[in-house]
């Protein structure tokens, strides 16, 4: 089983941080689990130009190594994306991300298991939530849930009570999740057929030069 974890917070050792890092810790104690941890802050992500030619070509023009995390992502069961709330919103480092990465018309969520974990202080965190559940219900994700984890800026979340616990349950419900292939929510999957059907499809077929690569994974996994 192959779980990514990326961290969408600038602060490579913030409030967001250590709680993917215990999830990882968490995963890693089982022996059929290999875990990728990003830091997107680490990579120096260019913003994406609007050329939309990776929709025929695959990948992305801009020279950053955006695609090592992207060739992560298509390989693994799970992807997890954490963020902290910024002006209730993703920070710019995650949406920059979010923007390149396939997403949407590549379907590149399409059958892997997805989860939110969201830090904040104040307020916001639902919105950033439901952001990232978007985002995986329109890549074709799975969800299988969300943590919204409220305190202090620049506070170390694993000395709240409890913490360790819920965490200890969020990621065993993660794991059990994909190892018993828990299905997507028949609501969710008339959505991603409606979606891709009635929406993106039509939208691709009727330029196929231009759409060649969103073409041809979509005939990899046979979801038209
Ligand atoms: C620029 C900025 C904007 C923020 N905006 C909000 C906000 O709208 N609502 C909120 O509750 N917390 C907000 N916060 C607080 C962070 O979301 C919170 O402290 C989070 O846990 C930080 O995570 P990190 O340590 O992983 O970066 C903001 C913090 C920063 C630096």
């Amino acid at each position: 089983m192959k779980i990514t974890i990326i961290n969408g917070s600038p602060r490579k050792s913030g409030s967001t941080a250590k709680i993917l890092k215990k999830m990882q810790e968490n995963f890693e104690k089982k022996e059929d689990v290999t875990v990728s941890y990003y830091d997107l802050t680490d990579y120096s992500l260019l913003e994406c130009s609007g050329c939309l030619s990776c929709y025929a070509r695959g990948v992305c023009h801009l020279k950053d190594n955006l695609e090592d995390i992207n060739n992560n992502v298509a390989e693994s069961d799970a992807l997890i994306i954490g963020s902290p709330v910024y002006v209730s919103n993703v920070p710019g480092t995650l949406k920059k991300y979010i923007d390149r990465g396939h997403f949407v018309l590549e379907q590149s969520l399409y059958g892997k298991y997805t989860f939110a974990v969201s830090t904040y202080e104040i307020g916001g965190s639902s919105d950033v939530v439901s952001i990232l559940n978007k985002l995986f219900r329109i890549s074709g994700g799975i969800i299988l849930g969300n943590l919204q984890i409220k305190l202090p800026f620049n506070s170390n979340p694993l000395s709240l009570p409890g913490m360790e616990k819920r965490l200890g349950k969020t990621s065993n419900h993660i794991y059990n999740s994909i190892k018993g292939k828990k299905r997507k929510k028949l609501i969710d999957r008339l959505f991603n057929w409606f979606a891709i059907r009635h929406v993106i499809r039509p939208y691709a077929v009727k330029k196929p030069k231009q759409y060649k690569a969103v073409l041809e994974r979509w005939a990899k996994l046979n979801i038209v």
